[in-house]
C-alpha cells in the first residue's frame, strides 16, 4: 500500500493512498503530510506485539492492538466491505470514513476505548476489527463493536476477535458490553451470547440495544 501527498482544495495537506477516494488525513503543512505517510508505511512494516493466529480453515491472521498509523488500513478495509456489511454494522449506508472518524477509530487510549485489529498475514490486508468505548457515566459498561471482511466472514475471525476484546475489556474493570444491531444480525448475537447471558434492553424499529453480562 503506498501512501502520497497532495494538495487539499480547502487548504493543507491529504495523504491518500493509490486507488482510494477517501484521504486519509489532513496536514497544515506539506513537510507533516510527508512525515505523516512515511510514519504510515513504517507502522504497515511494523511486525512486533503481533499474535499468529490460525483459523479453522488453515489461514493465518495477524492480529494486535489497533494503532494511529493504521489509518490506511481503514481507508482500505472500509472501501472493501459491502454495502451490506456496512448497513449491518453502522446501521445505514455510508460512503467512507471521514478524517474525524479516522482518527476517533485509531487514536485510542487502550484503556476506555480499546480495538484489536486482524490483517491477512498473506497479504497485509485488515481483515477485522472489535472495538470497546466505555461509557463515561458507568465505567463498569463499554459499548462493542465487530467487523468482519466479507471475504473472512463465517470462519470464525470475529468469535476471535471479540474473544480478545472481551478479554481487555474485564481487565480493565468492564463487566458489560452493550450493543446496538439489527435484530436480525443473528451471527453477532450468536458470537456476543457466547460471551455471556444476552437481554435486549431496548427495541427502536429493526434495530435493538441489548446487553451482555461478561
Ligand atoms: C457479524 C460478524 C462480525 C460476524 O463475524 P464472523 O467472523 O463472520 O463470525 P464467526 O465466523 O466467528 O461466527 C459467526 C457464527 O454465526 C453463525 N452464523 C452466521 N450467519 C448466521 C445466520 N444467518 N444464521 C445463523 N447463524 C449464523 C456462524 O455459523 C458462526 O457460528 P458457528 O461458529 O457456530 O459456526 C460479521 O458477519 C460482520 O462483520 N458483519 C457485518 C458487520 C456487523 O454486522 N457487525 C456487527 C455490528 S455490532
Amino acid at each position: 500500500m503506498r501512501c502520497f501527498v497532495e494538495p487539499s482544495p480547502a487548504g493543507g495537506y491529504f495523504v491518500r493512498i493509490r486507488g482510494e477516494a477517501a484521504p486519509v488525513s489532513r496536514h497544515d503543512t506539506e513537510e507533516e503530510a510527508e512525515a505523516a505517510a512515511a510514519a504510515y508505511e513504517r507502522g504497515l512494516a511494523r511486525e512486533d506485539t503481533v499474535e499468529h493466529v490460525l483459523l479453522a480453515d488453515g489461514s493465518e491472521v495477524l492480529i494486535r492492538a489497533v494503532r494511529p498509523d493504521d489509518k490506511p488500513l481503514f481507508v482500505t478495509g472500509f472501501s472493501d466491505l459491502s454495502p451490506e456489511s456496512v448497513r449491518t454494522r453502522f446501521l445505514a449506508s455510508r460512503p467512507a470514513l471521514n478524517l474525524q472518524e479516522l482518527a476517533f477509530f485509531t487514536e485510542i487510549d487502550h484503556v476506555d476505548h480499546e480495538a484489536i485489529g486482524a490483517l491477512d498475514a498473506s497479504s497485509r490486508k485488515a481483515v477485522g476489527v472489535a472495538r470497546y468505548v466505555r461509557d463515561s457515566e458507568h465505567p463498569h459498561i463499554a459499548e462493542a463493536a465487530l467487523t468482519v471482511a466479507d471475504a473472512w466472514q463465517g470462519r470464525g475471525l470475529g468469535d476471535k476477535l471479540l474473544r480478545r476484546l472481551r478479554d481487555r475489556a474485564t481487565a480493565g474493570g468492564i463487566r458489560r458490553f452493550t450493543a446496538l444491531l439489527f435484530a436480525d444480525n443473528v451471527a453477532m448475537l450468536k458470537l456476543f451470547g457466547r460471551l455471556g447471558e444476552v437481554t435486549i434492553t431496548s427495541r427502536d424499529g429493526s434495530v435493538i440495544e441489548i446487553a451482555v453480562e461478561l
